[in-house]
């Protein structure tokens, strides 16, 4: 099949970028006064982080901001130069850095955290909005909530089965709706702004694709993982039915007064339509199979369902990694159908490296590409309304409950160095060159 390279360009307003992250990067934990967050705390505790380390100092970006602002403005440069040093910000206002002050009142479990929230955003929109035009509030609820509090694996680190995650689910949400009105009475008029929320999806597939309770049990899935802040937000202000009817039945039967799955409650701050494009960030696929009923208290057994890899789909730095550029488009597809046709970001979308550094990460490389090439078939092929890429990370940073042992930068950072040297990668450069061409410049492929 021959493909007309104007199909591998993308629109001429695409938004290209690369994410990071304030604990991740910045360090400074202490600097100015500044108290400790839930990660501070997270991962002063022990056992809790790939060999104990933390993000105090990090990529110390809270200094040495002015190197990697000549590091993004490389990309400018390669581009056309039009942006010069005048990145498009697009802000984040919570990256799961939570101030351990407000998760001592309880944090996401607090339903007073969504007036906090909400006050903390106006003064973002109020300082900062005469710049910044593109707002997220939160990164990830799902990841905030599932790992953060049924898994423990993430800061709170709180273990609570099937019950705290839809609670910190809920407030995340009503923080959000509550931002996203004060924006849109208060600040859009003048700013002219548009905010959302990231949200994290993978792709998924029944195991068996000839087996009805593969299919169900992955429609399950996506209502669980995506739906739950999808399905509010955009579609139809209140969770996935699925998930309500199972979660209801299921809380009578092991006997709690009421549903581990909060109600909106009328009176409250409409949630849905409170997003003004949608936010996506994509890592990787799964299988999905139907599993025995349990009434074994927690999120999987609400689900029913288990998502596994499938063996053909290679695994990049990290095991829950699979590397499966097709799902992209699939994930966006649905976006498309089941969201009605919003306009989408990939705010983030990357690739990790582990063990001895490859500068050369010409894996790395390649599925930048590949997974490029699905999202310009998804917009010209499938008349998805993508308007922008941006590439997680950066810059090799603190990655969670693996510290600094897995690297997702366009640029390696020498953790050992005291000056923490910055090199791009391989994979930076061929970046930048997409970037540099809109898309893919090279001759007809076929
Ligand atoms: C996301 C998260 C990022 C980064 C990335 C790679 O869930 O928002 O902070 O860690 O995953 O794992």
């Amino acid at each position: 099949m021959s493909v007309d390279i104007r199909e591998n360009l993308f629109p001429s307003d695409f938004a290209w970028g690369a994410a990071t992250a304030a604990y991740q990067v910045e360090g400074g934990w202490k600097a100015h006064g500044k108290g400790p967050s839930i990660w501070d705390t997270f991962c002063h505790g022990k056992g809790r982080v790939f060999e104990d380390q933390n993000g105090d100092v990090a990529c110390n970006s809270y200094e040495l901001w002015e190197e990697d602002l000549r590091c993004v403005n490389y990309y400018n440069k390669v581009i056309n130069d039009l942006l010069a040093c005048n990145i498009t910000p697009m802000v984040t206002l919570y990256h799961f850095d939570l101030p351990q002050a407000l998760q001592d009142r309880g944090g996401w479990k607090w339903a007073g955290i969504a007036e906090v929230f909400d006050g903390y955003a106006a003064f973002c929109f109020r300082t900062f909005g005469d710049r910044v035009k593109l707002w997220l509030t939160l990164n990830e609820p799902y990841v905030c909530a599932k790992l953060g509090h049924e898994d423990g694996l993430f800061a709170p680190g709180v273990r609570d089965p099937g019950v705290s995650l839809y609670l910190a689910g809920h407030n995340m949400l009503r923080a959000h709706a509550r931002a996203w009105h004060s924006y849109s009475a208060l600040f859009r008029p003048e700013q002219k702004g548009l905010i959302s929320l990231a949200l994290n999806s993978d792709w998924a597939e029944p195991q068996d694709p000839s087996s009805p309770q593969d299919a169900a049990a992955t429609e399950r899935y996506m209502a669980f993982t995506f739906g739950w802040f999808a399905s509010p937000v955009f579609m139809t202000g209140d969770y996935p039915a699925t998930m309500r009817s199972r979660i209801e039945a299921r809380s009578a039967g092991q006997g709690f007064p009421a549903a581990r799955l909060p109600e909106f409650e009328e009176g409250e701050p409409r949630v849905l339509g409170t997003a003004d494009f949608f936010a996506l960030n994509h890592y990787t696929s799964r299988r999905v199979r139907a599993v025995s009923p349990s009434q074994t208290l927690g999120f999987k057994g609400d689900q029913e369902a288990e998502a596994e890899m499938d063996p053909s789909w290679p695994v990049c730095g990290t095991p829950w990694l699979a590397v499966v550029p097709y799902g992209l488009r699939k994930l966006l597809n649905y976006i498309k159908d089941a969201c009605g046709n919003p306009a989408i970001y990939i705010t983030e979308n990357g690739f990790a490296q582990t063990g001895p550094v490859d500068l050369n990460d010409s894996q790395r490389s390649g599925f930048y590409r590949d997974t490029l090439l699905e999202v310009c078939k998804a917009i010209h092929e499938d008349g998805v309304d993508v308007r922008g890429y941006f590439a997680w990370s950066l810059l090799d940073n603190f990655e969670w409950a693996d510290g600094f042992s897995v690297r997702f930068g366009l640029f390696h950072v020498d953790f050992t160095h005291p000056e923490l040297t910055r090199t791009m990668y391989l994979s930076g450069r061929e970046y930048a060159k997409i970037i540099m061409g809109n898309g893919f410049q090279s001759t007809a492929q076929s």
